[in-house]
């Protein structure tokens, strides 16, 4: 740690509680963050790792009232679920609060008056809509209207969600409050702003020079906002559900969410520390790291340090490592349209294995350009790399000791070129490792774990002491030797990465004690002594079979096809019609005697219809959508007056209804009663 910090304080973004915790959040954020947090702590540096939900904001109390239920009521739910899916995967905070605690309201507030007194804030009245009947002012959110842009009647007075323009409510067509679907007046409201402005000249110099080692996805976002030119942001909002404003006055507004958020992570240090939390937040030895993820920059990198430095005590962030973001089989992750893969779902269909997910998004961490996450890979990286490579050397490595060695490690004689050779090439482990780790990259520092797994899988395929055992017992026990030590090795560099598995390979070697193995001794290969016993061997990793990914790739194809079905619009108004034009129809139900397909034709099949009348053949081009043989015995409808047309040579008497739906599918009209073949549909 250089400019000698004697601490770490790791804070990783406070998810929003409206819904699970997804794949995106573990890439760019939470799995990075625990590895860094695991990594310090197992270099014996003192760490603290902040975590908690982020429970107010606008998109919460809207799916309150979509749900007739109250905003307490839906954080609570994903709190819970979102706490438990960490633990589970084996996040190690050192605290997972919220932002609805008694400790966070006391701190937010205290925070925001101290501000207030200090005449950090500016106040200024604007005219904002509100909502006459309801009796409030509506956030952007709640303002509904036609899009300037692209004429979409449903765009947010925040954004247009069709063609994706930022908007401001006031740019809104016809607008409607979403609440009472009244239109809304202006109305002037008071609030404080937080003069980013006075707060520029600093900011300047403390990233833009002081912090040129920031990675250049911050950096470059940090001198894009500040190379614009900073305005007041208000950090107040009417609204009904967030921390009150604790100024007399301030009746029915609260903190802006994006105020109150990051005191969460002061809140929640307090909550752990009541007696100890300053030195985390206020000593100039203590390195504070904020792990987020794009999105989040500017809050991170220029609005919460000009509220920490407004307040004049707190020190400002080392670092902000923010990933950018990761893309699900080629589409954005979304919360609102149920496109993700939820951790708490992904821990219930794959039971044991967080540690696959864990390595496959950090070695597809999106730590400098979006990244795309897909089933093919995950199958791939864990039955190609993890199974393969790691769990397939510490097998053998393992059940071969039981078999010549009746599971005690072998005496090393004296080693070969070769082994030299081996022995070098993962001498220096621990100084890459820590190069890679020491500059958030993850990625890179998991590929060197992995190439030790690969130097011992490539060291026992090549020097195959299971034919040398044969002859030259020495020469295996040393080759053994080796391979053991490369194992316990594994156990130690791959703890911040896959730390189930590292307690696995110890458990194996039988080195459970925590001064056994640490970080300091990585690298050594006299980590098991001879003689030493180990457990019976068993698999790390398993293969995940194709039945089990076609399985998870059927479940985003059904929630396609939904936010389809969720998101069509029904095709216009064919021109009206008179009642005679309709009755000129003849519409029957008959009832399937025969169905075949037609041959040489994909579309086509043939049916053979009882109408009451003796019977016709009729041809519709449903054959992509039924099998032949299931709709024998169905009734369906047909029109019955049109004029016979041959097709294929075959004569077709009328036409089939059938329904199309919005993803092109089509479906028999049927009738919803039994009734007699022939019936006329009136
Ligand atoms: O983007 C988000 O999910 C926010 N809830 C992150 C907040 S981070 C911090 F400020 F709490
Ligand atoms: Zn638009």
């Amino acid at each position: 740690m250089s400019k000698n910090f004697k601490r770490t304080l790791i804070t990783s973004a406070l998810p929003y509680a409206n819904g699970p915790v997804h794949i995106g959040h573990l890439a760019g954020v939470y799995i990075p963050a625990d590895i860094y947090a695991r990594y310090l702590r197992l270099k014996g540096e003192d760490v603290l790792f902040i975590g908690g939900s982020d429970e107010h904001g606008v998109p919460i109390a809207l799916k309150a009232k979509a749900e007739g239920t109250s905003p307490q009521e839906v954080v609570d739910r994903f709190h819970y679920i979102i706490k438990k899916s960490f633990e589970d995967l084996g996040i190690t905070f050192d605290i997972y609060s919220r932002t609805t605690s008694e400790t966070h309201y006391e701190t937010a507030s205290d925070f925001f008056r101290k501000l207030y007194d200090k005449g950090e804030f500016v106040e200024k009245t604007s005219e904002q809509y509100y909502d006459e009947e309801a009796k409030q002012f509506l956030a952007d959110r709640y303002i509904v209207g036609k899009c300037p842009h692209c004429a979409n009647e449903k765009a947010y007075g925040d954004q247009c969600e069709s063609c994706g323009t930022s908007l401001s409510p006031l740019d809104l067509i016809e607008p409607k409050s979403a609440i009472s679907g009244s239109t809304p007046i202006l109305k002037e409201t008071k609030h404080w702003y937080l003069p980013l402005d006075k707060h520029e000249g600093w900011l300047k110099q403390w990233i833009l020079e002081d912090h040129k080692e920031w990675k250049s996805n911050v950096y470059g976002q940090c001198k894009s906002w500040l190379d614009m030119g900073l305005h007041p942001r208000a950090v107040s909002r009417d609204l009904d559900w967030g921390v009150p404003v604790p100024v007399d006055g301030a009746e029915g507004k609260v903190l802006y969410v994006w105020f109150d958020a990051p005191i969460g992570y002061i809140s929640n240090t307090k909550e752990l520390l009541p007696n100890d939390w300053e030195k985390w937040w206020k000593d100039e030895s203590t390195r504070m790291l904020h792990f987020i993820g794009k999105d989040n920059i500017v809050f991170h990198c220029i609005v919460f340090p000009a509220m920490l430095k407004a307040d004049g005590t707190y020190i400002l962030p080392e670092n902000v490592p923010a990933n950018e973001f990761l893309n699900l089989e080629g589409d954005k992750i979304s919360t609102s349209r149920n496109w993700a893969v939820w951790l708490h779902e992904y821990l219930e269909d794959f039971p044991g294995k967080q540690d696959v997910l864990r390595y496959v998004l950090t070695a597809n961490a999106p730590e400098t350009k979006d990244n795309d996450f897909t089933w093919k890979d995950f199958q791939a990286r864990n039955n190609n790399e993890l199974v393969a490579v790691f769990g397939n050397f510490v097998n053998r490595a393992l059940v071969l000791t039981h078999k010549y060695f009746d599971g005690k490690i072998p005496t090393r004689h004296e080693i070969t070129d070769y082994d030299k050779k081996t022995l070098e090439e993962f001498a220096g482990v621990k100084k890459d490792l820590e190069h890679y780790l020491d500059l958030f990259r993850f990625r890179d520092a998991l590929k060197e774990a992995m190439n030790l797994a690969r130097i011992g899988n490539k060291y026992l395929a090549d020097t195959e002491p299971w034919k040398i055992a044969k002859t030259d017992m020495d020469r295996t026990e040393t080759i053994l030797n080796i391979a053991l030590q490369i194992t316990a090795n594994l156990a130690i560099a791959f703890e911040p990465f896959l730390p189930f598995t590292s307690l696995k390979i110890r458990q194996l070697i039988n080195k459970t004690d925590k001064s056994d193995l640490s970080w300091q001794e990585l690298g050594s290969i006299d980590l098991l002594p001879v003689g030493h016993t180990i457990n019976q061997p068993e698999l790390l990793f398993e293969k995940i079979e194709d039945e089990v990914i076609a399985k998870q790739v059927q479940k985003l194809l059904d929630t396609k096809k939904a936010n389809e079905l969720k998101e069509h619009k029904a095709s216009p108004l064919k021109q009206d019609i008179v009642f005679d034009d309709f009755t000129k129809l003849d519409i029957r139900v008959g009832k399937v005697l025969e169905c075949v397909k037609v041959p040489k034709a994909d579309k086509l099949l043939q049916f053979k219809i009882d109408d009451g009348l003796g019977g016709r053949t009729i041809l519709s081009g449903i054959a992509q959508h039924y099998k032949p043989e299931e709709l024998i015995g169905k009734n369906i409808c047909f029109i019955a007056n049109l004029p016979a047309r041959t097709i294929r040579g075959i004569e077709s008497q009328g036409m089939i209804l059938s329904v199309e739906n919005a993803d092109g599918s089509l479906y028999l009209v049927q009738p919803a009663g039994d009734v007699l073949p022939g019936s006329p549909i009136v």
